[in-house]
């Protein structure tokens, strides 16, 4: 059985994401996008790159939400991206608008895939998500801690002069002004950085990475993508793979770590089953202070969320 993945969305984030499981041979890929032409010429597009690039995955596209029937996993990019002088939350209330069309058709076309929200402001328009659809919390989930933690792997493994591969950032909390980095979690081969560099340098990195969006807008004029749409495709390969990755994720929290009801970024165990598990790092009391402060900003969010639908 071939695996089948919809991306909504075919503009930057969305191609990326496209490419990322096409070249990988990881699924074949369902491209929808409300512009006339767009999805089917990007997926003509990466078609006749197979031979190319040596790949077998069908790539296909079409404004006709249909074609993402028998999809195992959804990633939702449609949306705007922000411009310069906007934060991620300024696109909440067009982007909610968006994500209502997608779910309507995803309950339609594709009601029982796992769905995985890239679009802006991330934490609300993922819990907006959860609750047009109805599904359950494990199937559900925001790209975020992936890209923000490799954004984090990066900034310390250039100024280690260490690949980033070696370099495992742990970044949860919000994906905005309060995302929370935690250098004590973030590893080079498993050393935490705070044994590798001084405290001022690593407050230069984690200053960078919670505002690694905004450098990019500023430098294009536009949110980047490579990096968050094939961060949105590892999380698909990990559930279609059943490979029980441990990855920052945006999901629901009943509890864990004191928090109640909302969709923050959190460690876990991404499979087969979607989220699996949250995993529990024993947070000090300034890192529980910080993510207390991404819980209240996600949690006016939510409500914010709730007073539109
Ligand atoms: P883009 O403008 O390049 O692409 C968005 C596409 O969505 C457009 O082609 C548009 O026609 C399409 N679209 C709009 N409404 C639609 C609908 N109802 N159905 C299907 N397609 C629809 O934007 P880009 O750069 O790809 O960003 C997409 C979203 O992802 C933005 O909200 C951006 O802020 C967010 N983003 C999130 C990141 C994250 O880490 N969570 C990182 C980067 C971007
Ligand atoms: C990013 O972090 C803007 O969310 C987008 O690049």
């Amino acid at each position: 059985m071939r695996n089948k993945v919809a991306v909504i969305g075919a503009g930057n984030v969305g191609s990326e994401a496209a490419r990322y499981l096409a070249y990988n041979d990881i699924a074949d890929v369902a491209l929808v996008d409300i512009k006339e032409g767009l999805a089917e010429g990007k997926a003509l597009d990466l078609s006749e790159a197979a031979y190319i690039n040596r790949f077998s995955a069908r790539v296909y596209g079409s404004t006709d939400y249909s074609i993402i029937e028998g999809s195992d996993v959804v990633i939702v990019t449609a949306g705007v991206p922000r411009k310069p002088g906007m934060s991620r939350d300024d696109l909440i209330e067009i982007n909610l608008k968006i994500i209502k069309q997608v779910a309507e058709n995803l309950k339609k076309y594709a009601p029982d895939a796992f769905i995985i929200v890239v679009t802006n402001p991330l934490d609300a328009m993922t819990y907006a998500m959860y609750k047009l659809t109805g599904l359950p919390k494990n199937k559900v989930m925001g790209q975020a801690g992936v890209l923000d933690s490799a954004r984090l792997s990066f900034f310390v493994a250039e100024k280690l002069g260490v690949s980033p591969a070696d370099v495992n950032g742990m970044v949860l909390g919000t994906h905005g002004d309060t995302m929370v980095p935690l250098p004590r979690f973030t590893t080079v081969n498993g050393v935490p950085i705070t044994e590798l560099l001084d405290k001022e340098t690593i407050d230069q990195l984690v200053e960078r990475t919670k505002f690694g969006g905004g450098e990019i807008v500023k430098l294009m004029g536009t949110s980047a993508w490579f990096a968050p749409g094939s961060a949105a495709a590892l999380m698909a390969e990990a559930i279609l793979k059943d490979s029980k990755r441990v990855l920052p994720v945006t999901t629901l929290a009943e509890g864990e770590y004191g928090i109640n009801g909302i969709f923050i970024g959190l460690p876990v165990v991404l499979g087969g089953n979607g989220v699996e598990k949250i995993i529990e790092l024993p947070l000090n009391d300034e890192e529980k202070a910080l993510l207390k402060k991404a819980e209240e900003h996600v949690r006016k969010l939510h409500e914010t969320v709730d007073r539109l639908m």
